[in-house]
């Protein structure tokens, strides 16, 4: 038995090839570690009417981390069709395994590093250096939605505020409600484990980003919070930016930022943006962090027409198991991972299709472990 228990979670389409680069890195490192695979993604929706199995769910209690590669998701009507015809119209719901994963173990943290590495020629500049900071659990994303509203929601609501008697002579089935929900505790230990990212990797700077202005409510509480917490942290400085101007700033002047937090839809849409500067899907890696259980993975999806062709790039997954190794303390071999990992990177030999190369997914991952030092 390895010292860490690890929850293998391929998924589907090029979820499976890259996860293979990545264990190609991860046994050069002899990173001292019992695998175990999960079932997750379409096949068991479609076999099982879950995509998320209970057996998985168990499996991740009973692991230190997991890495998950990718899964192909559909909307619900689409999925319903594609389930298994004994298991059509038996009421099944088709829910994302990976919303249900952040609700399951409170993984509160959606942190996604984007980093130029020097050479990559899909950087949008060289030097950038960004963390950004989503809240995972909270804010539009709840799922506190109604379309039709209630009756009785309207009617509380019309008493309770004035801008909403507008919204009220309308019958329920003619608009649909979607509330933004935010907690004090929610955006305190979001902004908190943003200012110690920055402590322990010195970064000069938090980015409070938010809509204080127009969302008072919710995002008054966010911005309020992060003065707050700010001054806990003397060495380190906080400025705040509205979402849409933080789009331009970053664009303009990427330099001036390190570490950015902000609620979960603004953050969603950050994170992208982010990812786009520094090489796109390819690059994009992440993490889902709670207190006890942390699901590392590649933003990208399942890729469906690159599946089985063994040509995405896995570099997104590998700097995903680095950031693993990372929450586990083995700060050596996440050291090395990454290093290795930027070498390729800065030599330029070995490149995917997205790079404008023609290596395999293998090929890179075998180049990222032979530059291992
Ligand atoms: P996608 O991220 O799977 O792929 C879009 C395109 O981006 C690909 O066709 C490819 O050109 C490029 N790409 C993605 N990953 C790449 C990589 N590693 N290397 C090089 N190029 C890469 O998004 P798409 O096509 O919208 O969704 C496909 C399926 O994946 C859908 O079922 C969707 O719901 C699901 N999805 C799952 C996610 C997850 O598992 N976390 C995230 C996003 C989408
Ligand atoms: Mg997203």
């Amino acid at each position: 038995m390895g010292t860490y228990k690890i929850a293998w979670l391929p998924g589907d389409g090029i979820g499976i090839e890259v996860m293979e680069a990545a264990k190609i890195c991860l046994d050069a490192l002899h990173f001292d570690a019992t695998y175990t695979h999960g079932d997750i993604g379409w096949e068991f929706w479609r076999a099982e009417g879950d995509a998320f199995p209970a057996r998985t769910i168990e499996l991740l209690k009973n692991s230190h981390a997991a890495l998950f590669g990718a899964i192909t998701s559909k909307p619900v009507k689409d999925a319903e069709r594609e389930l298994a015809p004994e298991l059509q119209g038996t009421g099944l719901v088709y829910r994302s395994p990976i919303v249900r994963m952040r609700q399951l173990f409170d993984l509160y943290i959606c942190l996604r590093p984007c980093k130029a590495y020097p050479g990559n020629p899909l950087n949008y500049r060289e030097g950038i250096d960004l963390a950004v900071f989503r809240e995972n659990t909270e804010d539009l994303y709840a799922g506190v939605e109604f379309n039709p509203v209630p009756e009785e929601l309207s009617a509380c609501l019309s008493k309770l505020s004035k801008p909403f008697a507008h919204f009220a002579q309308l019958p329920g089935s003619d608009y649909a409600l979607t509330c933004k929900i935010n907690t004090k505790a929610g955006c305190e230990r979001i902004i908190r484990a943003a200012f110690e990212h920055a402590k322990r990797f010195n970064y000069p700077k938090v980015t409070v980003i938010h809509k204080a202005n127009v969302v008072r409510a919710t995002e008054g509480l966010f911005l309020d919070t992060g003065r707050r917490i700010a001054k806990e942290y003397p060495g380190i400085q906080m400025d705040d930016a509205n979402i849409d101007s933080i789009c331009m700033w970053l664009l303009k002047n990427p330099h001036n930022y390190s570490v950015l937090v902000a609620t979960n839809m603004f953050g969603d849409i950050i994170s992208d943006l982010a990812a786009q500067m520094v090489g796109g899907l390819g690059f994009g890696c992440s993490g889902n962090i709670g207190e006890k259980l942390a699901v590392f993975e590649p933003t990208h999806g399942s890729a469906p027409k690159h599946a089985g062709k063994y040509k995405a790039n896995p570099i997104a997954t590998i700097l995903a198991s680095k950031m693993m190794l990372e929450w586990l303390g083995e700060k050596d071999k996440a050291a090395r991972l990454e290093k290795a990992t930027a070498r390729v990177i800065a030599e330029g030999n070995v490149r995917t299709y997205d790079m404008g190369g023609s290596a395999t997914t293998l090929e890179m991952g075998e180049a990222i472990a032979k530059a291992l030092e």
